[in-house]
């Protein structure tokens, strides 16, 4: 069995070939043209989607040392994502499903985020895990491949838009994340006391108040003295940002292990490539004897490795779709993977 994989629904376009074999190829290109606007421009990445999508797909047959016609089947993102830019990888896995004669299947792409664990390991089910991402928090109880139950998610931000939103707030370039993590290694978390939202309270999350907090606490510094004081102050921010968000992510998923009794977690999302949420999920992982699953950080962020593993899941499962398959922007209440 050889799964086509193709991702667009946000900035990244990105094809990738799996199998029995394991994962054959993986090419993934970045728009890097919204950097200046400081966030994804969708008509921008949809046009950049439709001009450079054919070249994507072909580098990964290439890499993969296949012809197109090996192909078993064409998975393809479906949805959360935006609409303009998954239309773009839709209809061409479409066109693609119409000219080989092979079906297409359609996949979630932050259950995706969670089948990415099984791109290089195989987790035992039943696991708890949590996807972090710039689009979603999501804590789930995974009862078995694409059984899942939804047990918390974020009320406001995601904890990727948190770290984008607030690094923004301190100048750093988008997406903030990856530059605001590496700061923070240096930096000491206890110098900040700042609010770590919806701590006790059930399994969702907030992280609006943190980024409100940071602003405040900015703009009450005189204005002539801010971009010193910044400069100055900024792994000890950073260091106190990433604590903040990364305790109450780490707390929910231990309370949801100690509900469910699960001796399995794991994380998934752009999120997860950060090194203090792994440092804290190794500990979480040791003290409560659990086994741990992480994909490697190319993993973490978008790809299509993830979406052709899943499709290679789905297929297994005979979970395959028709041409009528449409995009969604929004997580649906039950997802289509799970049914
Ligand atoms: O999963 P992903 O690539 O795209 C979505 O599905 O949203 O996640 C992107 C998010 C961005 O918000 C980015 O800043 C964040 O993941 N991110 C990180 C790190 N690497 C990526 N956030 C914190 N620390 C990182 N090392
Ligand atoms: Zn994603």
């Amino acid at each position: 069995m050889i799964i086509l994989g193709i991702e667009s629904s946000c900035d990244e376009t990105a094809a990738a070939v799996y199998s029995e074999r394991g994962l054959l190829s993986n090419i993934i290109a970045s728009q890097l043209e919204h950097e200046k606007f400081g966030g994804v421009v969708p008509e921008l990445a949809s046009r950049a989607h439709e001009l450079i999508i054919s070249t994507t797909v072909k580098a990964a047959l290439d890499e993969a040392a296949i012809e197109k016609e090996a192909i078993d089947a064409i998975a393809v993102t479906r949805g959360p994502g935006l609409v303009g830019a998954l239309l773009v990888g839709l209809c061409f896995a479409k066109g693609l499903s119409l000219q080989l004669g092979k079906p297409v299947i359609g996949i979630n792409h932050v259950d995706a985020h969670i089948y990415a664990n099984f791109i290089e390991q195989n987790p035992e089910f039943p696991f708890v895990s949590l996807v972090v991402s710039g689009g979603h928090t999501r804590l789930s109880y995974i009862e078995g491949p694409f059984r899942h139950r939804l047990l918390g998610e974020t009320r406001d931000d995601a904890s990727g838009e948190a770290f984008d939103k607030i690094g923004k707030l301190l100048g750093l370039p988008y997406p903030a994340g990856p530059r605001l993590d590496a700061l923070a290694t240096n930096g000491n978390p206890d110098v900040y006391k700042l609010p770590q939202g919806l701590l006790h309270e059930g399994f969702d999350f907030s992280f609006s108040g943190l980024k409100t907090s940071v602003l405040y606490h900015l703009r009450d510094i005189p204005e002539d003295r801010r971009e010193a004081y910044i400069s100055e102050n900024l792994e000890d921010l950073c260091a106190g940002i990433s604590h903040a968000i990364t305790e109450v992510l780490i707390r929910k998923l231990e309370k949801a292990v100690l509900q469910t009794g699960v001796k399995t977690i794991v994380l998934a999302g752009g999120v997860s490539a950060n090194s203090m949420l792994r440092g804290k999920a190794r500990v979480l992982a040791e003290k409560r004897d659990l086994s741990l699953y992480i994909p490697r950080p190319v993993f973490c962020t978008d790809n299509a490795a993830m979406i052709a593993v899943t499709g290679y899941l789905k297929a297994g499962s005979g979970l395959y779709d028709d041409l009528h398959m449409k995009p969604f922007a929004r997580m649906p209440k039950a997802s289509p993977v799970t049914g």
